[in-house]
């Protein structure tokens, strides 16, 4: 087994993940109130909150049971995200691994949203994380968080090559920065989804048209939400926007719509030129928990005859499952230089 801790932004994560893929601790902490009256996360609140937090963990990590013998190395993302809370994650977690003579595994934090495909219910029949990473890789990779959205190939050890990434703002970021022009709150995604699925059927109807008026990026280059993001705000001016549930429902299910649009538009231009399309497709970071994406992605790979692997709901935001994950699948002779030199993710 692996232990895991994920800190990188404002959750606090320590995750146990054996070898059969079984998760015996998945403990979360999200700081989200802790930073609400600033509009957006404060560095050195986080890092403090996260010392807070894993110092008294270091009780409850002893309290899991854990055998020493079965454990076979501790792991902490190293990044990519904010520095004074990687700081603290990582060296708790090399403190750990130094006092238990244990292997550290340093992991980079899209590697374990790639990882946490490993857990998608397509493998349940799979009796170990080796027989799931032998189903799932090679496989190409729709990867869409706060920070990035990229279109990946990877294969076993996690290493990638990028294929189509995007030239502006990533897709999390986008729901969050309309979401915001429409006074919701951070992060905007999971209120945008809400306010979507309450749609009637006439909002729904109202919801196509102006999903049409949204456009989708223009070449198969790389994805792009810059001029999406431009033609909400001005769609909202044009529409005298108010915070009423009337216009929120269509406007966020528009939204939905040109998002997920973009995303398989550039996608599937990349299946259509690849010599060897891949069989296997992987959707993981925050966005891919929207079940409007979902439905999509399903539906076309099932009439492309591609196998998805889309990751359980409650794994798509940040967690330490993954990190875990990643760390099982990674060659664990590499050095922290040579897993972050292999490819700028
Ligand atoms: O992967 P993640 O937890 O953190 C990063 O590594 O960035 O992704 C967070 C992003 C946010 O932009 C959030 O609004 C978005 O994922 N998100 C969603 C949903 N849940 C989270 N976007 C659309 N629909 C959702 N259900
Ligand atoms: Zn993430």
């Amino acid at each position: 087994m692996i232990l895991a801790v994920e800190s990188s932004c404002d959750e606090t994560a320590v995750a146990v993940v054996d070898e059969k893929a079984r998760v015996l601790l998945d403990f979360k902490y999200s700081q989200i109130s802790l930073h609400k009256e600033y509009g957006g996360v404060v560095p050195e609140l986080a890092s403090r909150s996260h010392f807070e937090v894993l110092k008294e963990l270091e009780h409850a990590i002893s309290g899991v049971g854990l055998s020493l013998s079965d454990l076979k190395s501790v792991a902490a993302t190293m990044g990519p995200g904010l520095v004074g809370p990687l700081l603290v994650g990582s060296s708790f977690a090399q403190g750990l691994a130094l006092g238990w003579a244990k292997p550290f595994v340093g992991v980079h934090h899209l590697r374990g949203h790639i990882a946490s495909a490993l857990l998608s219910a397509r493998l349940d029949q799979c009796l170990t994380i080796s027989e799931r990473s032998e189903r799932v890789f090679p496989a190409w990779v729709l990867l869409v968080s706060g920070g990035h959205c990229q279109l990946l190939s990877t294969d076993r050890e996690l290493r990638c090559e990028i294929l189509k990434t995007t030239s502006d703002d990533a897709a999390g970021e986008c729901f969050d920065k309309c979401a915001k022009l429409m006074g919701l709150e951070y992060p905007g995604g999971p209120l945008v989804e809400k306010h979507a699925q309450s749609c009637t059927p006439a909002q729904l109807d109202q919801a196509a048209k102006w999903a049409e008026q949204l456009p989708r990026p223009k070449s198969a280059e790389g994805f792009s939400f810059a001029g999406l993001k431009t033609a909400f705000r001005l769609l909202l001016t044009e529409l005298k926007f108010v915070p009423s549930s009337e216009m929120l429902a269509p406007l966020c299910r528009a939204l939905e719509i040109a998002v997920s649009d973009s995303l398989l538009s550039v996608m599937k231009k990349s299946f259509e030129e690849a010599e060897v399309p891949p069989q296997n497709l992987i959707c993981c970071g925050g966005v891919s928990a929207n079940l409007f994406l979902r439905k999509k992605l399903e539906s076309w790979c099932e009439s492309r005859g591609v196998s998805l692997y889309l990751v359980p709901l409650g794994l798509s935001t940040d967690n330490a499952v993954m990190i875990a994950l990643a760390a099982h699948l990674q060659n664990p002779s590499l050095s922290l230089k040579q897993v972050f030199a292999r490819v700028k993710l």
